[in-house]
């Protein structure tokens, strides 16, 4: 047995209790599956570089921010759903050796006053012996912005976000928050965050990427797949282009033949339909009579 085994077994064990309130990643993708505008991804980069210098910059040099800061690394990721959020924190994790740990604050939120931060409290105080990466998804939920106070428990939300603040400041390591709506979120929060991540939805070229990236290099590839046309006829996300590989997998296998454009085309009239959007015979061109 060696140092490493003990250092593992030691964080499988102090991350049961963590586990039971978040949901456990362990990290299976790197950098180079990213498809991110360069920008975006320069920006990751520089998180998992605080991440990783943070006590020699915060404690050897002494570089602390005012205000009492901790010494947590925090950011928020804002952007539509399925624009790559959960999956770059991962690739953050993976890069500084940690697993990734999520939770959703709309399940933490309570009606009652306190509660939220008793449910906060427990989370931090598990995570405190574990040596892992926090994303807290659905952040609007505790920051979204109240232009007007309606009860008392929109009053006392303020309460609850600076509490969750100054937890994740203080918080030993990294701790990522996660919108999808950035509109909606209070600039107060964002000032006090080290960095503020914007995820666009993927234009035509990205798309290209996406679609490439998430067809892997194992699945068998039709010689007339044309990859263009899927990425210049389909405004997808990145998560869409994903579900919509996964069913065109399917079909292939079922088939037993290698992908074609067709079953990418039915896949993407798949997460068409379960986005509730129109299915229009301009964007499915040659293949919308087959799918009707
Ligand atoms: N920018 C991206 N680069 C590569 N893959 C992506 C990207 N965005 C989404 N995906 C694919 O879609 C899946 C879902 O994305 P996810 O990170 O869960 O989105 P979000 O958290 O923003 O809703 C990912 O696991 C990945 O397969
Ligand atoms: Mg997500």
């Amino acid at each position: 047995m060696t140092g490493a085994d003990l250092s593992h077994g030691a964080r499988a064990q102090n991350a049961v209790g963590l586990a039971r309130l978040a949901r456990r990643i362990e990290p299976a993708v790197g950098w180079d599956d990213l498809v991110l505008p360069a920008e975006t991804a320069a920006q990751l980069r520089e998180i998992a570089l605080r991440a990783r210098y943070r006590s020699r910059v915060l404690d050897e040099w002494r570089m602390r921010p005012g205000g009492g800061r901790g010494r947590g690394v925090t950011a928020l990721f804002a952007g539509d759903s399925g624009t790559g959020k959960t999956m770059s924190a991962e690739v953050i994790a993976a890069d500084l050796g940690l697993d990734l740990y999520t939770v959703d604050l709309s399940s933490v939120i309570d009606k009652y006053v306190g509660e939220t931060e008793k449910n906060l409290e427990r989370i931090f105080t598990e995570a405190a012996g574990v040596n892992g990466v926090l994303l807290f998804d659905e952040a609007d939920a505790i920051f979204g912005k109240r232009s007007e106070v309606r009860d008392a428990h929109d009053r006392y939300a303020n309460v609850e976000s600076a509490y969750l603040l100054q937890r994740m400041e203080s918080f030993d390591g990294l701790a990522l928050l996660a919108t999808n709506l950035r509109a909606n979120l209070d600039p107060a929060l964002t000032r006090r965050l080290d960095l503020v991540v914007d995820f666009p939805v993927p234009d035509a070229e990205h798309r290209r990427a996406l679609w490439d990236r998430c067809l892997g290099r194992r699945i068998p590839r039709a010689g007339e797949l044309d990859l263009a046309f899927c990425a210049e006829a389909f405004e997808l996300s990145g998560g869409n282009i994903r579900s919509a590989v996964v069913a065109a997998a399917y079909l292939a296998a079922s088939a037993d033949r290698p992908v074609g454009t067709a079953d990418l085309v039915a896949g993407v009239f798949r997460e068409y339909r379960k986005l509730g959007r129109l299915t229009l015979e301009a964007e499915f061109g040659p293949f919308y009579a087959q799918l009707q």
